[in-house]
């Protein structure tokens, strides 16, 4: 799986091991989620390409580096991405942000997509943001949708990815994705172990 790169850095790490534990209250697992978001959104973008921008300081003229940040495209999964999308616009301030709503069904296990609102992706770099990639199957269903809007590139940024869940949908060769963990194994009912428990739920207090 050559386009997976597993970030150990031990801020991200340090945040994650908070988040497992089930009794850290909502308003700290969002803003965990957050910081991984930042990290892993760093990460990912070590390499990209800059252009030098005319500044004035305070006692000169200069041309200096800076990302063309209306390049990329934020796309977090609603609900459990919103806290990460939150840090990455806290690096990427002028970036444009789509949405993408996708459900699992408990039962099934399989996903819906139920509100879709993305702006013009081509050309554009779209990172998508969700903490969790169990089955794969909403991460999938993503990438297919972003896909069809002909962008230049998709990064995907996950906390925890389940073993089974990362091989699926690392077959999006063309797909780099940035995880904090890969976790043993899934539950009889699709969740991670040991993972975080419900993201959604766990970030918006809620059962
Ligand atoms: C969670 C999570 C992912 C999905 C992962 O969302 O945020 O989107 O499950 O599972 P999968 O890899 O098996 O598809 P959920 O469907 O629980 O929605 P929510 O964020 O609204 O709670
Ligand atoms: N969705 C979650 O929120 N957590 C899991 O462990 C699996 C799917």
């Amino acid at each position: 799986m050559e386009n997976v790169i597993v970030v150990n850095n031990p801020i991200l790490q340090t945040s994650l091991t908070k988040i497992r534990d089930k009794n850290l209250k909502s308003s700290l697992v969002r803003k965990h989620l957050s910081v991984i978001g930042k990290i892993l959104l760093t990460q990912a973008l070590k390499d990209e390409e800059t252009y030098l921008k005319e500044v004035e300081t305070q006692f000169s003229k200069g041309d200096f580096p800076t990302l063309k940040e209306d390049n990329y495209v934020i796309v977090p999964i609603l609900r459990a991405g919103l806290p990460m999308m939150d840090g990455c616009l806290e690096i990427l301030e002028e970036a444009k942000v789509g949405f993408l709503a996708i459900k699992r069904d408990e039962e099934t296990l399989e996903s819906k997509v139920y509100y879709e609102r993305l702006p013009n992706l081509k050309d554009k770099t779209v990172i998508v943001v969700d903490p969790m990639v169990a089955t794969g199957g909403s991460l999938i269903k993503a990438i297919e949708i972003i896909k069809s809007h002909n962008p230049k590139k998709i990064i995907s940024l996950n906390v925890i990815a389940s073993k089974i869940g990362i091989e699926k949908v690392s077959n999006h060769k063309d797909v780099l994705f940035y995880v904090g963990s890969v976790d043993e194994k899934l539950n009889d009912k699709g969740y991670i172990v040991p993972g975080i428990g419900d993201a959604g739920d766990r970030c918006f207090n809620t059962e």
